[in-house]
């Protein structure tokens, strides 16, 4: 999973810092480094900068001060997948996704490949009002892949799923993050505590600052006892 020393991290944030407005600002000195494929979760308490963060790694923001270095093209996956899928069908809304100067074939054989990816082979057709929330969920991680993204930025991606669907959607990110081709980063935040079991490394966010990575079992202990109530939202 750790890259070679000449290899370049997927993603290197170095003293970032920003603020909504005239707010105290929601990251301050905030330090990560992603050192090679795999899954990895961030959490942290309501308001301590997470999601923040990923926008200003997604580029939707300009950070104040600091760097992001990334070598990889990151795509958001949002917490609810109602937020990002526009079209009315699966295929209409992955042709969105796909980068521009393919021919109509190639954009095609992309939609395909990427809906077999996440268990949707063959529901081009199919309006999205008909997917389950889990397969809402896969729809939107396809969308990141027919983007051809290499970064998942993943912010809450099973908060509104069911027992199965979330494991299914972990399972899948999982297995990306894991094959023997390519395989991807993903910077996964959860209030699912349980999830820390399936990372590569986890840390804690608090007060717009993250801590070191650890393995998911020992954040968990370090986590642990928990207040009653918050360990699931
Ligand atoms: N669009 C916005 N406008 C103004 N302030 C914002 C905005 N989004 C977030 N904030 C503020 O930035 C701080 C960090 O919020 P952020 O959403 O990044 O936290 P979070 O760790 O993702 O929390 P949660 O676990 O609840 O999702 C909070 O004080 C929040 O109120
Ligand atoms: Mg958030």
């Amino acid at each position: 999973m750790t890259p070679s020393p000449t290899e370049q991290p997927p993603l290197s944030v170095e003293g970032l810092r920003f603020g909504w407005g005239q707010a105290p600002p929601a990251l301050r000195d905030c330090r990560l480094e992603i050192p090679g494929p795999g899954l990895w979760m961030l959490v942290g308490s309501n308001g301590s900068g997470k999601s923040t963060l990923l926008r200003l790694i997604a580029g939707l923001l300009s950070p104040d001060a600091g760097r992001i270095l990334c070598s990889c093209k990151p795509a958001l996956v949002f917490q609810n997948p109602d937020h990002q899928l526009l079209l009315p069908s699966c295929g209409s809304d992955l042709q969105l996704a796909l980068p521009e100067g393919l021919s109509s074939g190639e954009r095609a054989d992309r939609v395909a490949q990427a809906l077999a990816q996440v268990g949707l082979a063959g529901l081009e057709q199919r309006p999205i009002h008909t997917l389950s929330g889990g397969q809402k969920q896969r729809l939107a991680i396809a969308g990141a892949l027919a983007s051809s993204a290499t970064l998942l930025l993943l912010d809450e991606p099973t908060a509104l799923l069911d027992p199965d669907s979330q494991a299914g959607v972990l399972d899948l990110i999982h297995r990306l993050c894991h094959r023997s081709s390519a395989p991807l980063t993903a910077l996964w935040i959860t209030h699912r505590l349980e999830e820390l079991r399936r990372c590569d490394g986890a840390a804690l966010m608090q007060a717009g600052r993250i801590g070191p990575w650890q393995s998911g079992e020992s954040l968990l202990r370090n986590l642990a006892p928990l207040p009653a109530g918050s360990a699931e939202r």
